[in-house]
């Protein structure tokens, strides 16, 4: 796909069919996210692939213990993805560190929807930081997790703001 159209059809699918996702795919998609730009070439990420039934519902369950509704939603998304992808880094300056694993986790997304396989990046998982950091026995700051897998449809364009809204000219 262009990646004009690529970007424009990334969405957030909170939907995934029984489709296994092979090993190299989930390859081919961290060998784009490595790509990205980091702070000082840093290169701050780390992922953790969970593609165990059973380890993704421990991570589901300890989620839906801090839940609300929303959260319940994507308690079920790590429930029925193919693979999650646990993101840490290391963090030596908090801000730009942080920007560098977004831009990770963009491409991450983008070469998903080009080999067209859907995927959510959660940020609730972050309410389970503590309990992933002791579990898989790591030093490391948890920013975001993936959800990847497939659908049998990608959900409509969600609204945007327009770019008038968002930009001022001097
Ligand atoms: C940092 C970040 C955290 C997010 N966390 C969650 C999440 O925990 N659960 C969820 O269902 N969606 C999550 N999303 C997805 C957003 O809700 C989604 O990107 C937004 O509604 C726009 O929809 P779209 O991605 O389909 O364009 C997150 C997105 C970002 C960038």
């Amino acid at each position: 796909m262009e990646l004009s159209k690529v970007i424009e059809e990334r969405r957030s699918v909170r939907h995934f069919n029984d489709k296994p996702i092979e090993r190299r795919v989930i390859e081919d998609i961290l060998g784009y996210a490595i790509l990205s730009p980091s702070a000082h070439n840093r290169q701050p990420w780390h992922f953790v692939i969970v593609r165990d039934s059973l380890v993704k519902e421990d991570i589901a369950l300890m989620l839906a213990d801090y839940g609300d509704e929303a959260v319940m939603v994507t308690c079920n998304v790590i429930r029925d993805c193919q693979a999650l992808v646990l993101v840490f880094a290391d963090i030596t300056e908090e801000v730009m560190d942080i920007q560098s694993v977004g831009a990770c986790i963009e491409n991450m997304l983008l070469r998903a929807r080009d080999l067209n396989v859907a995927s959510l990046w959660i940020g609730y998982i972050l309410k389970i930081e503590s309990e992933l950091k002791r579990k898989f026995s790591l030093e490391k700051r948890l920013i975001a997790a993936v959800a990847l897998g497939y659908t049998d449809h990608f959900p409509k364009k969600r609204p945007r703001k327009t770019v008038e809204e968002v930009t001022e000219w001097w």
